[in-house]
């Protein structure tokens, strides 16, 4: 036993309790097969991230957005198959939680299981307002109309009303609102009562979750495929397909008319759409041969929608020029919308699916939780009734109400914006840690039946790689390094003559300067160590999207680690099971 921040797990004692027989007849049930995980990986991929955010990332970077899909595809494909690797050896529902644990030690694993609490519960809040907008916008459609006081978030209000907001949906919950003293009421009552639904069936069992699911996937894949096909058919036929090299504002005609900046920008919805696949993992208990059919599962459900967004992409920026994408937020039905492809049915379908799509995301990663929680629960990091397992439904009770209150109060007090940058930082964030493990563990034989990642040196191709990319950044932008020192070269004079000082004249981009000086350094480990490729391009390509962040993101997500922190020093570090007793 060990006094030390950085005590890890055994592989072989987290196996023995994650085992059948260490849970007895109180385990979960091991029903979910390679086609399930695979859905469920569906279920948790294609939702509010797609049928949602996809607009405002068409309108920044034009159809050229399609590659951004296919880098950030690249990047979750490096990561899959780490955290393939992983759960093809820790075959337990701790997911990356687990992972740190077994590699950089407990602090880690607190502060991974800390994190994973905002890519599940807080991201869970984001797709439950989404969910209530398009069910929202689809009760208008049958003629169901929700006073605006109860589908608008207290702070969407609160905040346009600071700004000066003229939007009638904003207004009209401002003045109708009913009172209680001084207080409005207004909050957002679908995502509120979706929460508690999704939390029931949760809570009711694995097996009926998973049909619920698998069902929902084969209905949101038949309409988006229907979106592909009538939506592509009508681009050809009507002959839109110029839409695709659009006129930018300065009349140059191009796949990507705002350029490469353009396309980055749509960064963070972007990775939205693909958070998900790594939920498969935490299912590790309750699938039949999680080592070889996780990993599988994780990578299938990748490919599947990976293909799925570009042919989106594809169709909306050939249906409407991306200009038109200003502030849509149900872009899969607008292009159909009568001054687009005029095809009023196809807009229903649209409604339908989305609302079917969101609330399968919303199921996977309410399960996703409360199996988290049970995990750094069997460690002793959180107490012992968070691994109460139900005696009749086989499912993580009082883990699972937990998470039910964790995403349920919050839909009360906060905003879209906030737990979509919340969500996103934490993700990428939990999935350096996870490319970054596996360089930390021994590398194993293969063996048969298991997924075994490839061993490619990365000795001399990483360095390259590194070197390689920085000058590329300088051939296609020779401001590159002036622009993140942000150096104001003009002033520079008057610097060198003392009369401003340096932060007068620079204003660094911190998080990328980082990202740079991490890039070199990992080159230089690697070429002394023989780091392992495929993790390192993983970690790489995360680090780099994660220079996207803004300081306010990062402000509060630093915020909530120093809270987990505390937490961790004043329980989890006394109660662990590793703890000197
Ligand atoms: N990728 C998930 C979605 O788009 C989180 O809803």
């Amino acid at each position: 036993m060990s006094t030390s921040l950085f005590r890890t797990k055994k592989i072989e004692s987290i196996l023995a309790e994650g085992s059948d027989t260490a849970h007895g007849a109180h385990g979960l049930k091991r029903v979910l097969s390679m086609k399930d995980l695979t859905f469920f990986g569906i279920a948790a991929i294609l939702g509010a991230g797609s049928f949602s955010s996809l607009g405002g990332a068409v309108f920044h970077g034009g159809p050229g957005v399609v590659i951004l899909f296919i880098i950030t595809a690249v990047a979750c494909a490096f990561t899959a198959f780490c955290y393939s690797e992983f759960a093809s050896r820790i075959p337990v529902a701790g997911s990356a939680y687990t992972y740190a644990y077994a590699s950089f030690g407990e602090l880690f694993a607190w502060i991974i299981g800390w994190a994973l609490i905002m890519e599940y519960s807080i991201g869970n809040i984001y797709v439950a307002y989404s969910w209530s907008d398009y069910f929202t916008s689809f009760l208008e459609k049958i003629g169901v109309h929700i006073p605006q006081y109860l589908c608008t978030s207290y702070m969407e209000v609160k905040h346009a009303m600071a700004n000066g907001s003229t939007n009638p949906d904003v207004l009209e919950a401002f003045n109708k609102a009913p009172m209680i003293g001084s207080l409005k009421i207004i909050f957002d009552l679908p995502a509120f009562v979706i929460n508690i639904l999704i939390t029931m069936l949760v809570y009711r069992g694995i097996k009926e979750s998973r049909n619920f699911s698998n069902l929902m996937v084969i209905l949101k894949m038949i309409v988006v495929g229907l979106v592909i096909i009538v939506g592509g058919y009508l681009v050809f036929s009507h002959g839109l397909t110029p839409n695709w090299t659009p006129a930018n504002d300065v009349g140059v005609k191009s796949f990507m008319p705002n350029g490469f900046s353009g396309v980055m920008a749509a960064v963070s919805g972007v990775f939205f759409a693909y958070i998900g696949f790594d939920a498969v993992s935490v299912l590790a208990e309750e699938s039949k041969n999680p080592q070889r059919d996780l990993p599988r599962g994780m990578i299938l459900s990748l490919v599947i929608c990976t293909v799925v967004y570009i042919l989106l992409t594809l169709v909306l920026t050939g249906a409407v020029n991306y200009k038109n994408f200003e502030g849509v937020g149900d872009p899969l039905a607008f292009i159909f919308e009568k001054q687009n492809l005029n095809v009023g049915w196809m807009q229903f379908f649209v409604a339908i699916a989305a609302v079917i799509a969101m609330t399968s995301v919303l199921l996977v990663f309410q399960m996703g939780q409360p199996r988290i929680w049970m995990s750094m629960s069997r460690d002793g990091l959180m107490p012992p009734v968070f691994q109460k397992i139900h005696p009749i439904y086989k499912t993580p009770s009082f883990a699972t109400i937990v998470t039910g209150l964790v995403v349920g109060i919050p839909i009360l007090f906060t905003d879209k914006t906030f737990v979509l940058d919340f969500t996103s930082i934490a993700t990428l964030f939990a999935f350096v840690l996870v490319c970054g493990g596996i360089l930390l563990i021994p590398r194993k034989e293969k063996q048969a039946g298991k997924f075994h990642l490839p061993f490619i040196n990365g000795q001399y191709i990483f360095p390259i790689i590194v070197i390689g990319s920085l000058f590329l950044a300088h051939k296609l932008s020779a401001n590159y390094f002036a622009d993140m020192f942000n150096f104001d070269f003009n002033a520079n004079s008057e610097y060198a003559g003392g009369k401003l000082s340096f932060m007068d004249v620079a204003t660094p981009n911190i998080t990328l300067i980082i990202f740079w000086f991490s890039a070199l350094l990992l080159a230089i480990i690697t070429f002394i160590k023989k780091y392992s490729l495929i993790p390192l391009m993983g970690l790489i390509t995360c680090m780099y999207l994660l220079t996207g962040m803004t300081k306010n993101n990062w402000a509060w997500f630093l915020g909530w680690l120093l809270i987990g922190l505390v937490i961790y020093l004043l329980y989890g570090y006394k109660k662990s099971n590793l703890a000197e007793k």
